[in-house]
């Protein structure tokens, strides 16, 4: 049984992370979804929030029933360890992704000598991607209907214009 565990901070989850976390659905027996802590960055959805989304879109999709999604505030090789998962997945996007993704999983191996990390490629559709990039489009308004799941769509929207309405009060 080859379980891998998707880390991230999906804040909110993209179509780019959606695609990956298919991909791997479909290699692999089991995916496990980590909704996980990221220090370096300010979150926008509560940890609850953005477990709930990606919930609702796996439901949505049957062919993706071997995946599951959990919450984790610590040290992601702690998790790794105790679930016994074979490997780290992450989206590689661009050259730009790649010092920052290297030293984690660099790092992540240091501390766990036995957990690898596999770099999916995107779709060329979803290079561009990223959660930050719909935040920003979204808080300003624009059409983010081709970058996030429809089902969840109106869900993130909605907030983040009521959180760029109450940064500009
Ligand atoms: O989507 P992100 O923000 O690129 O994901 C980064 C994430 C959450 C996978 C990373 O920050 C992480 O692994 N956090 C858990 C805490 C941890 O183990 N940090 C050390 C990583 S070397």
């Amino acid at each position: 049984m080859k379980t891998v565990v998707c880390p991230g901070s999906f804040d909110p989850v993209t179509n780019g992370h959606m695609d990956i976390i298919r991909r791997a659905s479909g290699l692999f027996d089991r995916v496990v979804v980590l909704v996980a802590a990221n220090q370096e960055k300010r979150n926008h959805f509560t940890p609850v929030e953005r477990k709930a989304m990606i919930e609702k879109v796996l439901a949505q999709d049957p062919s993706m029933s071997n995946v599951v999604v959990d919450l984790f505030d610590g040290l992601l090789v702690d998790y790794i360890a105790a679930c016994g998962a074979s490997a780290i997945v992450k989206g590689l996007r661009a050259v730009s992704d790649f010092e920052y993704e290297f030293q984690m999983a660099m790092t992540n191996h240091k501390l766990l000598p036995q957990c690898e990390t596999i770099f999916f490629t995107p779709s060329p559709q979803n290079m561009y991607l990223s959660s930050s990039i719909v935040r920003q489009v979204g808080g300003l308004g624009g059409d983010i209907s081709s970058f996030v799941p429809s089902c969840i769509h109106d869900e993130i929207r909605a907030k983040l214009l009521e959180e760029h309405q109450n940064m500009s009060r």
